[in-house]
């Protein structure tokens, strides 16, 4: 079975379950801070398992195109990957375990005619936070699936994600002792004092991976085999003249290039691009390891002849189609950056090692972390000259300087996935209220959003607009929302079919990404916007708004910072 045909049967095996499917989401969160990249199917889904009605109905499929970047440095082995498909489907607080597993059952065996004996599960023990899933191992028994493990929390409970939000136990289920899906059921959210309080909806939330499950079904132990990777592989074979397989060095350098190559064409897709922070810094690592590694494989590599077989493995991604060309200059853009950097480095090694017997694991470091200088290239360096070079030293000052930005990287998830605090609920509210606003003082009813951040502390907006503002414009602009919230609006939310809110004049992108029935939230005549929110009842509650800062985003996109207080 290859990939296309198994996501087919999966997509329709739900929608006769009577499922609707719903868009595969951008890569990048929206309105989630807290993380870089969407890691599973249920991210996006986050504000409907905590009880907010999805546009769609309860019943959901899709499959979801998630990064994971936590274990990069183990892209190498087999199995292990960042760029990965997630099939998933969900209940919102519909059916509940029973559902969920006999539908399981049904999917693994008639569907993909897996033999119940070779099926195994594990369900969840119990602890002080929730009781021992004895009602899922019942259900199991009566499908008679008797190979029933009860394990901790570290095995069967999922998420949350970030540090607070959904979660709950999970089932898991093996096919000849290899993990192929995970139902969980999300009826718990975890808060920022760490408690487990029950949510007011039961719901149901499954992955299963498309890679993993392409394997176990064509017999595969190995993840790149699949038609997810091969032709990948295959081009870097004829790239670099080496067969894969055939020692253990290449083969692992042909997993992480055809892996990164991958994650950074679907990041490029949504509209990142290389650079010093968040995305586009995790997007720049990708590129440049994957670059190294070719390196190591033959001089004549071209990353854009690797590049090219992943456009027709994911041929069903039409962004990917529409922005090729775009996409595949960048990759050439930054390979050439690289070079040059490796460059300076080159220079920079010198001036730091002349005269010297060894090299200060200082200096290593240096050329390691603010020259991207790899590793393996200063110890090679070293060599030809006769300079010592002693891994251990530089492996210590690495880990200094891991524990430094590990600190600072556990800030970054301090407020836990899909913060639906009061805070950023107003920051939601005055968003829109500050669009309707640019247009009227900006004169331009064609402003739309071109992007949008809201963290506890702020909100951030990018619209379209070719010049800068003026400070008059700006303060026009704080006192038309500021006249709005003193006005004490209702703020309505109704949900109505794309093609009417369009004809009643309700602004937001109009394409496919918000499926048939979409949220519009009205403040009066002001502002109608098509928005998953969440937003405040009413226009008061944002108490004082305020621009902290006008700037450019991008060509032709201007950037607004702004605080309720
Ligand atoms: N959220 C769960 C996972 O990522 C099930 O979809 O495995």
């Amino acid at each position: 079975m290859d990939r296309k045909e198994l996501i087919k049967k999966f997509i329709d095996f739900f929608k006769s379950k009577g499922h609707r499917e719903i868009q595969n989401s951008s890569l990048i969160p929206e309105n989630d801070p807290t993380v870089l990249f969407t890691t599973a199917g249920m991210h996006p889904l986050v504000p409907y398992l905590l009880g907010q009605k999805h546009p769609q109905g309860k019943l959901l499929v899709n499959v979801q195109k998630c990064v994971r970047t936590d274990d990069i440095d183990e892209v190498g082995d087999e199995t292990h990957h960042t760029f990965f498909e997630m099939m998933g489907d969900w209940s919102l607080g519909d059916y509940f375990k029973e559902g969920a597993i006999t539908n399981s059952f049904e999917f693994l065996t008639k569907i993909l005619k897996i033999p119940k004996e070779k099926i195994s599960v594990t369900c969840f023990e119990g602890d002080k936070d929730a009781p021992r899933d004895d009602e899922s191992a019942e259900i199991w028994k009566k499908l008679s699936i008797n190979k029933i493990k009860f394990l901790p929390k570290k095995d069967n409970w999922w998420g949350p994600a970030g540090k607070t939000g959904p979660c709950g136990p999970d089932t898991e289920m093996f096919v000849n002792n290899v993990e192929i899906w995970n139902d969980v059921f999300m009826q718990y959210n975890k808060t920022e004092e760490g408690k487990f309080s029950p949510l007011a909806q039961k719901n149901v939330d499954t992955g299963m991976g498309v890679e993993r499950t392409l394997a176990i079904l064509n017999k595969l132990d190995d993840n790149y085999l699949t038609d997810c990777f091969l032709p990948i592989i295959n081009s870097i074979e004829k790239e670099s003249d080496k067969t894969y397989g055939k020692n253990e060095k290449d083969t692992k350098a042909m997993r992480i290039i055809a892996d990164h190559i991958k994650a950074s064409i679907f990041i490029l897709g949504d509209g990142i691009v290389p650079g010093n922070k968040e995305q586009g810094y995790i997007l720049r690592r990708l590129i440049r390891r994957a670059i190294r590694y070719a390196k190591d494989l033959g001089e004549k590599f071209s990353v854009e002849e690797v590049a090219k077989p992943v456009f027709e493995i994911y041929s069903d991604y039409e962004h990917l189609k529409k922005n090729k060309n775009k996409i595949l200059d960048e990759l050439k853009r930054e390979e050439i950056k690289f070079l040059e950097t490796l460059e300076k480095g080159m220079n920079i090694f010198e001036k730091l090692t002349k005269g010297k017997k060894e090299i200060d694991c200082k200096d290593a470091f240096l050329l390691y972390q603010s020259y991207g200088f790899p590793v393996e290239m200063i110890e090679e360096e070293c060599k030809k000259r006769k300079i010592k070079f002693s891994i251990e030293k530089f492996e210590k000052e690495c880990k200094v300087h891991q524990e430094l930005s590990r600190t600072a990287t556990a800030g970054k998830f301090k407020s836990g996935l899909a913060d639906e605090s009061l805070q950023t609920t107003k920051l939601h509210t005055a968003s829109h209220l500050l669009l309707a606003a640019l247009r009227i003082v900006l004169k331009d009813k064609e402003i739309i959003q071109k992007g949008s951040n809201i963290t506890p502390e702020r909100l951030r907006l990018d619209f379209n607009f070719p010049r800068k503002l003026t400070d008059e414009e700006i303060k026009k602009t704080e006192d038309l929302v500021n006249k709005q919230i003193q006005k004490s609006c209702e703020v309505i939310r109704q949900e109505m079919p794309i093609k009417e809110a369009k004809e009643k004049g309700a602004r937001g992108s109009f394409d496919s990404k918000y499926g048939e029935n979409v949220s519009v939230y009205t403040v009066e005549d002001f502002s109608k916007e098509i928005c998953a929110g969440p937003h405040v009842k009413n226009t008061c509650e944002l108490g004082h708004f305020k621009i902290l800062k006008e700037e450019s985003s991008s060509s032709g996109v201007r950037r607004i910072k702004a605080v309720v207080e």
